[in-house]
């Protein structure tokens, strides 16, 4: 996209201190859009959006009050809200027969309710506002899910069950995201795969620590299946990110978009 793609959008993203989110701040930034970095940790919150020159407002997606401040901050700074990426979750590996009830309940209060609550917060912004163009949505609202949310698994699938079923979830709630606020606010879903990330560092310690391999193995494996011979960089991620806020997505609603270099086809 060109250094003017989003100008003057005003893109809120949730969990963008660090990893996919702040690399998602850091495009829509560069590309003109008056960019609200917002994370669960302050100091991240405060750093990355002092890197790019902007507002920061730490706020925990699992509580709506955060969340409503949130989009309140950007209505008053800005006058609108165009796009909202819930992006924030987190990840945790643990074998099937060790997970309790507290892990579940962490899980899905960050993956599903607080996706679902700055989905909330966002939509009902938009709804209150006018097209940017005649025959435009209101607003985008774009969610992160995972290709670890599909059906179908590999041997990892016994030791993220719970967070497979948050992200199963997230791909849920966009459907119904999306019929409810159709045709005014399109509402879709993007599904990374393996992102060098600081969570996949995480789980690759974890996982490799679990079966007494040394680090780095569980990772090189994985990477050795995707067909396009790559792990994913955040960048892959951003460059859809920029499409579904564009116009070009417009007439898309209700999709969760794999973008994993082939690892799922479906
Ligand atoms: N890394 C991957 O391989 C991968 C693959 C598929 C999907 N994803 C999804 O992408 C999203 C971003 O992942 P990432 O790799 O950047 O992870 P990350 O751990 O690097 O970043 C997640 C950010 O979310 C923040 N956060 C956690 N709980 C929060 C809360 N309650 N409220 C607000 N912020 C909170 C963290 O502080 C952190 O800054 C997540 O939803 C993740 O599930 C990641």
């Amino acid at each position: 996209m060109s250094a003017t793609a989003h100008q003057g959008l005003v893109v809120v993203i949730t969990g963008s201190g660090q990893g996919i989110g702040r690399v998602l701040a850091q495009r829509f930034a560069r590309e003109g859009a008056r960019v609200i970095v917002s994370d669960i940790d302050p100091h991240a919150c405060t750093q990355t959006a002092a890197e790019l020159d902007t507002v920061g407002v730490p706020a925990d997606v699992t509580q709506a009050e955060d969340c409503a401040r949130l989009v309140e901050k950007a209505t008053t700074l800005f006058g609108r809200l165009d796009v909202m990426v819930c992006n924030a979750g987190i990840m945790q590996l643990k074998p099937f027969l060790e997970l309790d009830g507290s892990d579940w309940d962490r899980m899905l209060s960050v993956n599903v309710k607080g996706c679902f609550l700055s989905l909330q917060a966002a939509a009902r912004q938009m709804l209150q506002q006018t097209p940017l163009a005649v025959g435009r949505p209101l607003g985008k609202i774009i969610t992160m899910a995972s290709i670890a949310g599909r059906p179908g698994a590999g041997p990892i699938a016994q030791v993220i069950p719970h967070y497979r079923a948050s992200k199963a979830a997230v791909i849920s709630l966009t459907q119904s995201a999306a019929m409810t606020f159709a045709p005014k606010i399109t509402v879709n879903a993007i599904c990374p795969g393996l992102v060098e990330s600081d969570m996949w560092r995480r789980m690759d310690a974890d996982w490799t620590a679990l079966q007494g391999l040394a680090t780095g193995e569980i990772w090189s494996q994985r990477i050795a299946g995707i067909p396009m011979g790559r792990p994913q960089s955040p960048e892959d991620i951003a460059d859809l990110a920029g499409y579904l806020a564009s116009p070009q997505s417009d007439y898309m609603t209700g999709q969760s978009i794999n973008i994993d270099g082939g690892l799922m086809m479906n």
